[in-house]
């Protein structure tokens, strides 16, 4: 099958979370089960132009007011077989941050016209690239629009695109892409397009709400996520949508990148191991201490990796942090976001220097250097459609201390008497969104690290699990296969 997906991030060619690390190994995935596949992405000033070239096809279209030149350039995303085009319009995408400018911290105020512009431009780039997709792809809010030309605007009737079948996969609902009704028409939309029954919502612009809407069939990135969105607790007020599509919604739990992620050949690592033989990972928690200025302790080494906001549990972490002290843990955080949250880490390492090393930015040797060097990772977040982290974790035999939400409860199996002795337990889960349920959760962990032979065994049923995308690959290709048999849902 030929398989376009659209979408913002692409690792590694570009990535700021997991939905560059997702596009780019589903489509490896894809492509290494037989499909052609290929990817539109808009050529942002950051974007990795490795393998990439500038061709002569150049298109126009509309950015606000003005109609601008996009330039494609093409390539091989790295090792696979998959085709890569970048949409190159420096109007939009020539600048220091992919949704925010970096100097204030602030959403660019053009994003809709931007993320219009990059959906109509890959309408306009497709037809002269001499491939016809069988299935469209798009992912997240950035790429819902092109769903929605697709059902409801001109692009319906285009040769080229006349019945094409489309897909879309939430990787995080709580951004929607919701802009003032006033920029409605920079979407390029019909007018009837923009009411209740389109993008129009409660007054604003909702394009991912376009999407849901448009798109033949819906997938999101875990199974308890799947059912999480439907509920008003977790609906980010697109519940309702949901739920009256809820015949067409998948849940399909992310794999993980298993040549990028491998502690046998992590070239970022100080020592490589396996699970037959993990001698190597004391050897990356010394060199992770010695990085990071901690003193070389035998204590749990907790480690954290992401993006520094309300989603991930921060405030949680830092409500617990005088208590976790109280614990014998150090603890590694690389992150970045909220200025408020990254001055709170800052103080805190400042205040138990021993204890706790803090690295804002993004870094992904150093992520690599966290996943093998620490014992535990900590992801107590408040919600997580699927979560990365703790599956690359597992694979480190580094044992994950999650919250039971979304793909955290799919993916990580606590720790019991009966999975220990079943072989299942590959981490520590807990319940309650509160500072006492995460010390309670951290304090089981340390029990365990205190049994070296227990601890070995949840880090060897974690080693072993299989997460690579193989599975997943597949359930997208059935969804593919699905959306290629209905019609179109009207506005
Ligand atoms: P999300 O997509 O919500 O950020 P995921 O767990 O799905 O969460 O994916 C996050 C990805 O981004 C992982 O690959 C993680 O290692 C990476 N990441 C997040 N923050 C950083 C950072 N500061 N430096 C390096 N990698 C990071
Ligand atoms: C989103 C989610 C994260 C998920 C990722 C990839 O950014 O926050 O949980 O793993 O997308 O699907």
């Amino acid at each position: 099958m030929n398989v376009l997906h659209v979408a913002s991030e692409l690792a590694p060619l570009i990535k700021t979370g997991g939905l560059g690390d997702v596009t780019g190994a589903l489509s490896k995935a894809l492509a290494a089960q037989g499909h052609a596949v290929r990817v539109l992405v808009p050529a942002y000033r950051s974007l990795s132009r490795q393998g990439l070239a500038r061709t002569e096809i150049v298109v126009t279209a509309p950015f606000g007011a003005q109609d601008v030149r996009v330039r494609v350039w093409s390539g091989l995303l790295p090792g696979t077989e998959v085709i890569v085009h970048a949409l190159d319009a420096p109007e939009a995408f020539d600048r220091d941050g992919l949704y925010q400018d970096p100097a204030r911290g602030t959403d660019y105020p053009d994003n809709l016209a931007r993320f219009s512009l990059f959906c109509r431009a890959v309408l306009a780039a497709m037809p002269h690239l001499d491939w016809r997709p069988d299935v469209v792809h798009a992912h997240d809010w950035h790429a819902a629009l092109v769903c929605a030309h697709l059902a409801w605007g001109e692009a319906r009737s285009m040769p080229a695109w006349q019945g094409m079948p489309t897909v879309l996969t939430v990787h995080n609902l709580a951004y929607q892409g919701l802009f003032p009704a006033a920029q409605g028409a920079q979407t390029g939309l019909p007018s009837a397009a923009r009411g209740q029954g389109g993008v129009g919502f409660r007054g604003q612009v909702n394009c991912l709400k376009g999407g849901l809407l448009s798109a033949d069939r819906l997938t999101t990135v875990s199974p308890t996520y799947a059912r999480e969105i439907q509920t008003a607790e977790f609906g980010c007020g697109l519940d309702a949508v949901l739920r009256r599509r809820a015949e067409d919604l998948t849940g399909i739990l992310n794999g993980i990148d298993v040549d990028v992620w491998n502690p046998a050949t992590d070239s970022h690592l100080a020592a490589r191991y396996a699970a037959e033989d993990p001698a190597g990972k004391a050897a990356c928690k010394r060199a992770l201490q010695h990085e990071l200025g901690l003193p070389e302790r035998p204590d749990l080494l907790i480690g954290m990796v992401q993006r520094l906001v309300e989603q991930k549990g921060v405030d949680l972490l830092l409500a617990a942090l005088a208590e976790l002290m109280a614990v014998p843990v150090q603890l590694v955080v690389l992150g970045s976001g909220a200025a408020s949250y990254e001055a709170q880490l800052q103080a805190a390492a400042r205040h138990h220097p021993d204890r706790v090393a803090v690295r804002l930015g993004f870094d992904e040797a150093l992520a690599h250097q966290i996943e093998a060097g620490a014992d535990a990772f900590l992801m107590p977040s408040r919600f997580e459609p699927c979560g990365l982290n703790q599956m690359y974790s597992m694979r480190y035999g580094t044992v994950p201390i999650v919250r039971r939400v979304g793909g955290l409860a799919d993916t990580v199996v606590d720790l019991t008497p009966a999975t220990l002795d079943a072989g299942t337990a590959t981490g520590i889960v807990f319940d309650a969104y509160t500072p006492v349920a995460l010390v309670a959760a951290v304090a089981r962990a340390t029990a365990a690290f205190a049994r070296p032979a227990r601890w070995r065994r949840l880090m060897h049923h974690g080693m072993t699990r299989d997460f690579s995308w193989t599975q997943a690959a597949g359930a997208y290709a059935r969804v593919y296969e699905q959306a290629r048999t209905r019609q179109a849902v009207a506005p």
